[in-house]
């Protein structure tokens, strides 16, 4: 299991309201007793933080805010002594536009080298005041910002397809290709176990620069091209022992991202997919099928995701109407029932915990944090709600700071006496502090714990087959290392009775007279599975 630190939010340990590296480490018993094999550490580099810090200007340090490289040195190898891998998150599509090699580009005048590390291009009209193309970036709004020149004069435009302060990174260029796979090096000789790659399939650009038609090839989604770039990140990777390459890659077509987990690209890439998906039997079933059988041929784990810093927190969306996610539908003020959203991500959990692969866990979801939807236009950070036009509301509720103990904000997120954390917590928070929920046996940190715990402890769980068993509408049901582990799902409106064989391991909510309530999950051990759950008034 892999649980992933949002550095910003996760525990501030000097006091300025903003998560850094010595909150992590006082923090690692934690994620210790949690049980987690790795940290994934979202990004900690030196960034003016226009995108919190997916705008990196260098690579191979630590942003003051976060503490010091001898500070990150330090949490890898305090993690390793607790047997839990490191994961950082390498950003190679853009930089920062404060990065050097950009403040070069714009120095030295349309002529600058630099310039070829980038995406310049003169704007079309006869003043070449016209972007060079009409595409949409992917927060929203022009991906074409124009640059003025040395002596004053308009000059030449820049690509960015994220912020204008994210300029997009040249990949033609070997240069660039260099310096990335020396930035792996860079943290794999730090002893980092793994790497996510951000927006893992947009480096590579149509250089001819067409629009973006229907029915033809995209100018920047997922081109062939990329598949080269992983080759070289693998040789790398693999010129160390036991590293990882890990995607970010959204793409709807399972073949297509299956493409970028043929034995000698990526290792893994996060199935968003399962993500995105309602919270109904049919579809989580065909997600779950689909993700495996494009797994199977390349060989490769399937990865479980629920919620991650840049999605609506999933307690929230599943006391929605309409529990899917995309970008594209988020807006402020949905309604949501919590307490539903509660039951809902508690089985959840066992579901994502008890499926063949690798299961990632975003901070504060073991806590049951739902998305904090008030916060105050003023206190927004995240540039998508600017850019959106105030649509979307933007990605900072899912990474307001964590509660840690007591009644009152900041939750022991900072030590006593320090400034506000950097984004308000929700007073009711106080009943979701990670110490409130210790040792209380119905809380989601004791599920999470008691899940994960059983997970370690039984190989069935790992890697291997899931076999469907037979099961009424609405119900998922499947079983694990040949029939000794079995799971059961109830997302219909109505109770199902149980199998008759099989002990009890882990309930994620109250059962009812041995009937398994609608929205709750269970864990069973099964000497041999020969039938499945039945509806209440009979066999399925
Ligand atoms: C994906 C990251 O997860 C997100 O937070 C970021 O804004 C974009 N990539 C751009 O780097
Ligand atoms: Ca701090």
């Amino acid at each position: 299991m892999i649980y992933q630190v949002y550095p910003r939010s996760f525990a501030d340990g000097n006091g300025d309201g903003i998560g850094d590296i010595a909150g992590i480490r006082s923090r690692l018993n934690h994620l210790s007793a949690l049980g987690i094999d790795a940290i994934w550490f979202s990004p900690w580099y030196p960034s003016p933080m226009a995108d919190a810090g997916y705008d990196v200007s260098d690579y191979r340090d630590i942003d003051p805010v976060f503490g010091t490289l001898a500070d990150a040195e330090a949490l890898i190898a305090e993690a390793h002594e607790l047997g839990i891998r490191t994961i950082v998150d390498v950003v190679p599509n853009h930089c920062s536009d404060a990065h050097p090699w950009f403040q070069a580009a714009l120095a030295g005048g349309p002529d600058a080298p630099e310039r070829d590390l980038f995406w310049f291009r003169p704007g079309r009209g006869p003043n070449g005041d016209e972007r060079p193309t009409d595409w949409i970036g992917e927060f929203g709004g022009p991906t074409w910002t124009r640059t003025t020149n040395p002596d004053g004069t308009p000059g030449d435009w820049y690509l960015h397809l994220f912020a204008p302060q994210q300029p997009d990174l040249n990949w033609d260029h070997p240069r660039v290709r260099e310096e990335f796979e020396d930035i792996l090096r860079f943290w794999f000789d730090r002893g980092v176990d793994g790497i996510r790659i951000d927006s893992a399939g947009l480096l590579v650009k149509d250089a001819t620069l067409p629009e973006v038609q229907p029915d033809q090839p995209h100018p920047f989604h997922d081109l062939d091209g990329v598949h080269d770039i992983y080759r070289g990140w693998r040789r790398v990777a693999d010129e160390y022992a036991d590293r990882a390459l890990i995607g970010e890659v959204w793409l709807p077509d399972r073949q297509r991202f299956a493409n970028y987990l043929r034995p000698d690209e990526l290792h893994a890439a996060f199935n968003f997919d399962f993500l995105g998906c309602a919270w109904d039997a049919a579809a989580l079933r065909e997600s779950i099928d689909g993700t495996l059988s494009a797994h199977a041929p390349v060989n490769a784990p399937a990865t479980w995701v629920l919620s991650n810093h840049d999605v609506t927190r999933h307690v929230t969306r599943y006391g929605r109407a309409d529990t899917r996610f995309s970008f594209a539908a988020k807006r402020e003020g949905i309604p949501t029932d919590l307490e539903l959203g509660t039951r809902r991500a508690r089985a959840a959990a066992l579901l994502s915990l008890s499926l063949p692969g690798a299961a990632y866990v975003y901070q504060g979801e073991e806590l049951g944090l739902y998305e904090v939807e008030d916060i105050p236009y003023a206190m927004r950070q995240d540039p998508m709600w600017e850019r959106s036009g105030r649509i979307d509301p933007g990605r900072d509720g899912c990474r307001v700071p964590l509660p840690w103990a007591g009644d009152e904000p900041p939750f022991e997120f900072s030590p006593t006496g320090a400034a506000a954390p950097w984004l308000p917590q929700p007073a009711d928070w106080k009943d979701r502090t990670a110490s409130a929920q210790t040792g209380d046996s119905a809380s989601m940190l004791e599920l999470y714990r008691a899940a994960i715990q059983a997970r370690r402890a039984d190989p069935a769980l790992g890697d291997g087959e899931l076999t469907w068993l037979p099961a009424p509408d609405g119900v998922l049901a499947f079983s694990r290392g040949g029939g000794g582990f079995t799971c059961l799902v109830n997302l219909s409106a109505a109770p199902v009775t149980m199998p008759a064989q099989g002990e009890l391991l882990l309930a994620s909510g109250p059962l009812d007279d041995g009937l398994l309530p609608s929205d709750t999950a269970v864990w069973l051990r099964t000497a041999e599975v020969t039938d499945g759950p039945r509806g209440a008034d009979g066999p399925a």
